[in-house]
């Protein structure tokens, strides 16, 4: 018998309902598998982590975290009038996420942009477009670049206000995160697409000279490199040319919105955020406090983020690829959650009921 420790960071807006709808697909994983038992550990974290303590990521939780194998979050954050009453270091991003970042120094974080030929009708592009559907792992680099570098605003001699923000990196940084795209590359249709703005940016330049020295070490796999803007044209007009890119923070954090935009929503996005020693499972998404407490929000990224841990923290592969088709089976049978689709296109259900059809379709598949 295998126990893991699981840390669950419901947090804020929308994050409750869907960690509701995770936790029951990790429980029926339990119940299906003998050998694994799960300890699962709630904390708070973000603005009602803030609320109840004075801290958007208190000392317990952090406690908790240190002795989880694996975190499952699931979403921050207030709407902007919300946000004022929290100062500015305390707001959730930058007082809870960005910290868990670096604390367990997730510096690689995967994004799916998957859209089977089943989930094709939420994407706003042509069929012609889609085609037999998209593929495509954003790596984006999770602890560098602009989000952590030196930060520094005031008066400048003019007597004017100024802003001053460092996009740094060192080459073990690049190194780390472009070995992590290549390994991927090997495991799926060896071509990698590297993302830069060597034309403008010096920190792309040396992005550039580390992914040819790795390129070296990783012959099979043909790099193609190429400009993050015209990346952002082709992401729309021919995802499928992509399959694996690996790109800065900053430039990850927009293309892969993009990428939940393509798929229709970002609701149709999980991610992972893995560290040599921890990692961190989300739904792309935000906490949609419009929709918070109405039961509609679609659970499919936050289950598919459970998908992600189970295979690449616990190496339960095949449970992994049972969650992901048991979810793929609601759609094409129809069901959905009206964030994701308007009356009349689908069978509406609420985010419970769908968490609750995922466990039906799983409860039918042969265990791993
Ligand atoms: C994301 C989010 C975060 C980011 C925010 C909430 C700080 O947009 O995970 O992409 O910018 O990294
Ligand atoms: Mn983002």
């Amino acid at each position: 018998m295998k126990t893991y420790n699981i840390a669950l960071l419901a947090g804020d807006g929308i994050g409750p309902e869907v960690m509701k709808e995770a936790v029951k697909v990790l429980n029926l994983v339990e119940q299906r598998n003998e050998n694994v038992k799960f300890d699962l550990h709630e904390a708070l974290f973000g603005a009602v982590a803030y609320f109840a303590t004075g801290s958007a990521f208190p000392e317990e939780t952090k406690t908790i975290c240190d002795k989880a194998d694996a975190i499952l979050k699931g979403t921050i954050g207030l709407n902007h009038e919300d946000s004022k009453k929290i100062p500015i270091d305390e707001q959730p991003e930058r007082g809870a996420l960005l910290p868990l970042r670096r604390r367990y120094n997730t510096f690689a974080n995967f994004r799916p942009v998957y859209l089977p030929k089943g989930l094709a009708h939420f994407s706003p592009l042509k069929a012609s477009v889609i085609g037999e559907g998209i593929d495509i792992m954003i790596i984006r680099e999770l602890v560098g670049g602009l989000y952590f570098g030196d930060k520094e605003a005031g008066i400048n001699a003019e007597g004017k206000r100024f802003v001053r923000e460092v996009l740094e990196y060192d080459e073990d940084q690049i190194r780390q995160i472009v070995r992590v795209a290549f390994d991927v590359s090997m495991t799926r249709k060896k071509v990698l697409h590297n993302i830069h703005k060597s034309n403008v940016l010096k920190s792309s330049v040396l992005w550039n000279e580390i992914v040819d020295e790795e390129s070296k070490n990783y012959p099979e796999v043909e790099v193609k490199s190429i400009l993050v803007d015209a990346a952002a044209t082709y992401l729309c007009l021919n995802p499928g040319m992509f399959d694996v890119m690996v790109m800065e923070n900053m430039f990850g954090d927009i293309l892969s919105d993009q990428g939940g935009g393509i798929l229709g929503s970002l609701g149709l996005m999980p991610s992972a955020c893995r560290g040599l020693k921890k990692s961190y499972y989300e739904p792309s998404h935000g906490s949609a406090p419009d929709i918070a407490g109405k039961g509609i929000a679609n659970p499919y990224s936050m289950i598919g983020s459970v998908a992600l841990m189970l295979d690449m923290s616990f190496g339960m592969e095949k449970e992994a690829k049972n969650i992901w088709a048991a979810m793929q089976n609601v759609f094409a049978k129809g069901y959905s959650t009206s964030d994701l689709s308007k009356a009349n296109e689908a069978n509406l259900v609420t985010t419970e009921e769908f968490g609750d059809l995922v466990c039906v379709e799983l409860a039918k598949m042969p265990v791993a």
